[in-house]
This record gives C-alpha cells, structure tokens and sequence, in this order.
C-alpha cells in the first residue's frame, strides 16, 4: 500500500489507450495519492480536460504558455512538486522528444526540468514500437536512468493488428508506480535483513593511452539483477560497477569505478560483508606502461607492441583472507568450453564458497543477453539450472543464499 499523499504528476499523451488514464488515476487516488494531470494537445483528442479534471480533483495542466498557470504554480515548480512522473501512454513522439531533450510544450518542458523518477508506459503500433529509431529513443531513456514499463502484447485498437504495443493493464501500472514510490520497509522478517550484499559487475577497461582501452563484452546485467534481487530480500547493498550503460536500481548504494585495480580498492574499502558476489568480468591484464599522450602510427613503423601485466585478482584476494573474509564468497566462472570443470578448479584455487558458472561463447548469446544458463558449482556439487532471465537467477540465486545463510545461523544456534 502507497503511504498516504504521495504525489504522482501523470502525463497523458495522445493515444487511444490514453482513455485508461482515468482508471489510473481513481486507482491511485483510491490508494491515497493526489494526482495532478498534464495533458499533451494530441491527448486532448481522446480524452478531456474536463473528464480528468473530475476524475483527479485537481486542476488539469495543458498549455505551457498560460500566464495564470505560470503565475500559480509554473513548469519548473509542476515538475518538482511531486515524488514521481509518469507518463502513460506514452506515443513514439512524445518518447522520440524526451530522448532528445526537446521542450517545446508543457509535457516535455516538465519532462527536462525534472529531478524526479520518471516511469514511461509506452502505448504505439507495434511497428512504430519495433521501429529502430524508437529502440534508440528508448535505449536513450533507460541509459539516462528512466523507467520503463511495458509495452504489452496484444491486439491493437487497429482491426487486424497484433504485436508488442499495447499500454500495460492498469492493476500492472499502478503494481509499479507502488513498488517505486512506497519507502522499502525494513521488515526484521527479510530474509537478508541487516545483511551487508557486496557485488561487483560489468566490465572494466584498462587505459592503452588517453583514448584507447583494453575491455570486454560484459554488459553488467547480471550482477545489476543481482543487486536488486538482493536489495528486495532487505540486504543492504553495495554495487561496486565498471563501465556499463545501465540504470542505477533503486535503494542499492552504487560505487562505479573504470579499471581493475579501482575495482580491487572499492571492495576493499566496502568491507566488511555477510556475502560477497563476483560477478565482474575483470580484465585480467593492463597495459605495462599505459602512455600519457596517444600512441601515434608513424609512416612505415611497425604496430607498437602492448606490453600486458596481471591485474590482481580481486577475488582470489578476497576469498582467501583470513580476517575479514565474507561468510559467503562467490565467483563467476565465464567459460568456453569444459565449464564445470573450468568452474571446479577456480573454486578451489580462488577460495571460494560457490562458483556460478555461465558458458560466454558468443552463440550462447549470453554475454550482453538478458537470459542466463548456470550452473551452481559447490563442495558438495553441481546443481544445473534450466535457461531463464538474468533476473530469475538473480531471485533464484539469492533465495538460495538466504537459505544458507538461515541454515548456518540455525546450526550456530
Ligand atoms: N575475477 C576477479 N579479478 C580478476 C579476474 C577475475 O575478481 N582479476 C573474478 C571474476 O569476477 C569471477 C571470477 O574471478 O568471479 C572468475 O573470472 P573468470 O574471468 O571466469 O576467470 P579468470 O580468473 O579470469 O580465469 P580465466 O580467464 O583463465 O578463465
């Protein structure tokens, strides 16, 4: 349940799907939040002011350049005033000109005067969804730390027309809108509860010379899933990420750094943890001598050679203290070929409790995909798990950890 008065700016765009925006809203003033209302021109069409207006209680923002508005209240203080945006539906243009920063109507002036969370619900034909400038739009937007929900699959308004488009159910919508605006409460009976969750994620990039790196396909899914499937069990969390374009989850402390050894620095000074989760892909070499200018290619010369050291690993460095080492300490295992096996030396050699191993070969399409296919590598065995996102590992995985964790606290007892 929202706690009382949260305030929800709702953007309705033009779409017919905009007509659910009252639904929306008597949903959420039924849970007690105040919802103020911006309506795009192209809204207008399918839904009034005046229907909203009644619907919401509050008074209906339409037009950027009405003095009475900018007097009473104005854009930049309509975009501050609330604890989150949404806009729902939301048509390919209206997300074509958020994603391009434009601001030249009231609904998208709010957008980019805005320091609050903004949830998109997109509403489109699902060609226009499909469409790749609208990927882009969207890529954009998520990369720059916006929300997204949906779109769902299904029938279109348009006779015949079927496909991912359609604006998400409202009970869905309003399901997110809660889980983003209620405070977590710190519940004693979370099962992670006043735990502390390290994980590291992503890639890192070694610097060759000013503008050049060594680096690897790592796309951080992984371990960001892993820190909001443990954020949500009630552990405190810290993510410690190399380079990666993806949002920051909520309610998770988020330490990012570039290269290996600032990697090996923020675990350390993140110390102490209960659990400890590798899932970095750590380069393992850098550059001997990175150069302070670029390394030009002089007429006739041959390629430099790239001299290449060893990173510490970070890991191993953790898994075999003998003062404050993580209860639980677990690896990653990216592998090519003979996984389990690959996976059963590292659990010895780096110290480790439990080894997730993934086979990263490039049809598995597991490096930079959203599903994930591991297997648990522990003293006792392997456990094989079935293909599924990255982010049922994450709950799977974490679930299980609880587990052991609960099981050791039992028999400590
Ligand atoms: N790891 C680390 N620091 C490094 C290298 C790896 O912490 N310098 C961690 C990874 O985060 C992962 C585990 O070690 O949890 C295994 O990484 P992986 O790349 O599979 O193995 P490597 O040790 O690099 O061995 P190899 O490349 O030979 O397979």
């Amino acid at each position: 349940m929202v706690q009382s008065k949260q305030r929800i700016l709702l953007i309705i765009s033009g779409g017919i799907a905009a007509y659910k925006s009252l639904d929306l809203i008597r949903r959420l003033r039924e849970r007690g939040c105040t919802v103020r209302t911006v309506m795009t021109k192209s809204a207008e069409q399918f839904v009034t002011p005046l229907a909203v207006g009644a619907i919401s209680n509050e008074r209906v923002f339409t037009d950027l350049f009405n003095l009475d508005d900018e007097r009473e209240i104005g854009h930049i203080r309509l975009a501050r005033d609330c604890d989150l945006i949404v806009v729902a539906p939301a048509t390919a243009d209206l997300i074509a000109k958020m994603a391009n920063g434009l601001a030249n109507d009231l609904a998208t002036s709010v957008l980019l005067a805005t320091d609050k969370p903004v949830l998109v619900a997109p509403a489109m034909n699902p060609r226009m969804w499909s469409n790749k400038a609208t990927q882009r739009n969207v890529a954009q937007l998520k990369a720059d730390g916006i929300e997204f929900i949906g779109p769902a699959v299904g029938e279109m308004a348009e006779r015949g027309e079927a496909g991912t488009g359609r604006l998400v159910e409202v009970p869905e919508l309003v399901a997110k809108i809660e889980s983003i605006i209620t405070p977590q409460r710190i519940s004693a009976a979370q099962p992670l509860h006043g735990r502390h969750v390290l994980i590291t994620s992503g890639p890192t990039h070694e610097p060759i010379d000013p503008v050049r790196y060594l680096a690897n396909r790592s796309s951080g899914k992984q371990g960001y899933a892993l820190a909001i499937a443990a954020q949500k069990l009630g552990a405190d969390v810290t993510l410690i990420s190399g380079p990666v374009t993806l949002a920051d989850p909520h309610g998770v402390k988020i330490i990012r750094v570039v290269t290996a050894a600032e990697m090996l620095e923020a675990v350390t000074q993140a110390l102490p943890a209960d659990i400890a989760i590798f899932a970095a892909a750590v380069a393992d070499w850098r550059a001997a001598k990175p150069r302070a200018e670029k390394l030009k290619k002089s007429a006739g010369n041959e390629p430099p050679a790239l001299k290449l050291i060893e990173n510490a690993d970070i890991l191993k460095t953790i898994g075999q203290r003998v003062k404050g080492r993580p209860e639980l300490v677990i690896g990653f295992a990216a592998e090519t070929e003979t996984v389990v096996a690959h996976a059963q030396k590292k659990l010895k050699s780096k110290g480790c409790d439990w080894i997730i191993a993934n086979d990263v070969s490039p049809e598995t399409g597991i490096m930079g995909g959203e599903r994930n296919t591991v297997h648990i590598v522990t003293r006792d065995g392997v456990e094989s798990w079935p293909e599924m996102t990255k982010a049922d590992v994450a709950d799977r995985l974490m679930a299980r950890i609880a587990a052991q964790l609960a099981q050791k606290s039992a028999a400590a007892e």
